[in-house]
């Protein structure tokens, strides 16, 4: 069998075990990734420890806690803390997710965190986005239409109003793209999940006249049938929603478009 190893370069070490806080009778451990692009040394995972009594909740509000509090240069994103905006998604325990809405009490024993696998690092916990972000811009994520614009507002049924449900909500964390494997080894030419069901998301929108060349664009040994029907998407996806249920919707209408039936 193949065995793939990382570089040594890359291999993370036995970082900083930092100080306990003085006082505190509930504590958390956490192990957290450290890189710093600007040090010519290999990532680190540093020990941290979090006073349960003087922290929210969640594994986000123990960072902040941290940064605030013990660690200043430890680097994140995050902005609603409420699960709508995507930015805190990272590895947390070995699954991707958002550290807004994952409970420190799920998790037993020391809790892992690295940045979302299989992107570049930027710095510490913060991957570089770019690829997956230009993917959604390849699907032209926006309302095309051929005829003349409405006085008001371009009107949509109830009935065509409810196939956006399940699509709408997705909030582009990219966990369910950074946990397909197809995606992994073929990043530069499959759209993956989260740019797949932003497309089928426009293609089922009554209101669009541009289904036949979405369709089309997709419609790609690559862009499209990289995606072999593992479903780890969907059972990464922290707000519930099934890309891989919308990919075989979208194969199926390319098929559909292709044959003609
Ligand atoms: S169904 Fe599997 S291969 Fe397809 S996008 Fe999801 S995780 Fe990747
Ligand atoms: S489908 Fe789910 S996991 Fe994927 S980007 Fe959207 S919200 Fe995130
Ligand atoms: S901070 Fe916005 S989703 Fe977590």
């Amino acid at each position: 069998m193949v065995e793939f190893v990382l570089p040594k370069s890359s291999r993370p070490v036995e970082g900083k075990v930092w100080q306990k806080p003085e006082g505190a009778s509930r504590l958390k451990e956490l192990r957290i990734y450290r890189f710093d692009p600007d040090e010519a040394s290999n990532p680190r995972i540093d020990t941290y420890f979090v006073d349960l009594d003087d922290c929210g909740p969640m594994v986000l509000d123990a960072i902040i806690w941290i940064k605030n509090r013990v660690d200043p240069t430890l680097t994140f994103r995050r902005s609603c803390r409420e699960g709508i905006c995507g930015s805190c998604a990272m590895n947390i325990d070995g699954l991707n997710t958002l550290a807004c809405t994952k409970g420190m009490d799920e998790i037993e024993g020391a809790i892992k965190l690295y940045p979302l696998p299989h992107l570049p690092v930027v710095k510490d916990l913060v991957p570089d986005l770019t690829d997956f972000y230009a993917q959604h811009a390849a699907i032209e994520p926006w309302l095309q239409t051929v005829t003349p614009e409405p006085e008001k507002e371009w009107l949509q049924a109830p009935d065509d109003r409810r196939k956006l449900d399940g699509l709408y909500e997705c909030i582009l964390c990219a966990c369910c793209s950074t946990s397909c494997p197809s995606y992994w080894w073929n990043s530069e030419r499959f759209l993956g999940p989260a740019a797949l069901l932003q497309a089928y998301r426009w293609v089922v929108d009554s209101r669009d006249e541009a289904t036949s060349e979405r369709v089309g664009y997709v419609d790609d040994t690559f862009r499209l049938y990289r995606c072999h029907t593992i479903l780890n998407c969907s059972n990464a996806c922290p707000k519930s929603l099934l890309p891989g249920t919308a990919i075989a919707e979208l194969k199926n209408l390319a098929i559909a478009q292709t044959t003609g039936e």
